[in-house]
């Protein structure tokens, strides 16, 4: 016998006993009435809402990313906070005076400002969004570029 053999064999006997137990346990007979009383019991969860369907009542619900998100839906969720209102001298969406001076880096320098931040400046990596990729961080900053056309 290997080793392995001796070793997973207590295992194997403990799924067998296992399996067994369940097996005896499927098989007892239910009345009419206990089985409509777990029914019951069980019903609930089949009515129970789904995260992001409303019908839990709750607030902002953590959307579950189904692919690359827009630049916009990055905006939003990273960059608004700084970049409505011009926290810290964050240059303004649709400003196109606060950005002349960026745009004239080219747009490289910019992507690598928004996956990298500008040290010593407000402007951290990704806006802090670290779920974000680097694409993603990419189109948020199109998307304010795209604004001062
Ligand atoms: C906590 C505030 C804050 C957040 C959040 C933020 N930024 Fe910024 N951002 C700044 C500030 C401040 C500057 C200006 C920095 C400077 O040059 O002094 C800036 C500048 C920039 C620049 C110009 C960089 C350059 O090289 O001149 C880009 C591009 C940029 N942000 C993109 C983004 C993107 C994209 C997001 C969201 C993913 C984002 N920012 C989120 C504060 C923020």
């Amino acid at each position: 016998m290997s080793n392995r053999f001796v070793r997973g064999f207590p295992a194997l006997i403990l799924a067998t006993i296992g399996l067994w137990v369940v097996g005896v346990a499927a098989d007892v007979d239910l009345t009419e009435a206990q089985r409509a009383a777990i029914e019951e019991r069980i019903k609930p969860s089949g009515e129970s809402c789904l995260q992001g369907d409303g019908a839990c009542g709750g607030g902002a619900v953590a959307v579950v990313a189904t692919g690359p998100r827009s630049g916009e839906e990055v905006y939003q969720a990273a960059c608004a906070a700084c970049h409505d209102s011009g926290v810290a001298g964050a240059p303004k969406y649709a400003d196109a005076a606060g950005w002349v001076d960026r745009v004239a880096k080219g747009k490289a320098a910019l992507y690598e400002s928004g996956r990298n931040g500008l040290p010593g400046t407000g402007m951290i990596a990704k806006g802090g969004c670290v779920s974000c990729s680097d694409e993603e961080v990419d189109a948020a900053v199109d998307y304010m570029l795209v604004s001062i056309q």
